[in-house]
């Protein structure tokens, strides 16, 4: 196996890592930064509950090698909020009960994120149609749905 030394920026914070060259990047958070707030479901890129964003893009970080991220920036869930205080999106999910047991939460607040980075004001199909990557077994989705349309509201706001 080989090591690779990377540089990268997860959150806003600079770290070199020595990394195997078989680390995907969601053990690299997990396991190496202790950033436990992303989870692995399905390891295979079919649930969304490790979604992260690379470069402002969303990613399954169970697709995604350590060593593909030397020199990008990383975004998981604990850097959504700004010095303790919960973001628009993660207000919007606690204030509509978009999450239940919370496994697949982080996932959909990156995905929900990432769509109202580029889409401020998006139908409820194209919310739909892009956390379609994302699954959740509890809420039967409408309750995400609204928690994205509530964050809409709050950025519209901000
Ligand atoms: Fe990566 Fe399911 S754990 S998509
Ligand atoms: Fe439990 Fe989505 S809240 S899987």
């Amino acid at each position: 196996m080989s090591k690779k030394q990377i540089k990268t920026t997860v959150n806003g914070t600079e770290h070199e890592i020595l990394v195997d060259s078989t680390w995907t990047l969601l053990e690299t958070l997990r396991d190496h930064l202790q950033l436990t707030g992303t989870k692995e479901g399905c390891s295979n890129g079919n649930c969304g509950a490790c979604v992260v964003l690379v470069d402002g893009k969303t990613s399954c970080s169970c697709l995604v090698l350590a060593p593909e991220i030397d020199g990008l920036e990383v975004t998981t869930v604990e850097g959504l909020a700004d010095h303790g205080h919960l973001s628009p999106v993660q207000d919007a999910f606690v204030e509509n009960s978009g999450l239940q047991c919370g496994f697949c939460t982080p996932g959909f607040m990156i995905a929900a994120t990432a769509l109202l980075t580029e889409n401020s004001n998006p139908s409820e199909g194209e919310i739909r149609l892009k956390l379609a990557g994302n699954l959740c077994r509890c809420t039967g989705y409408d309750k995400i749905v609204r928690s994205v349309q509530d964050a809409a509201e709050r950025l519209s706001k901000t």
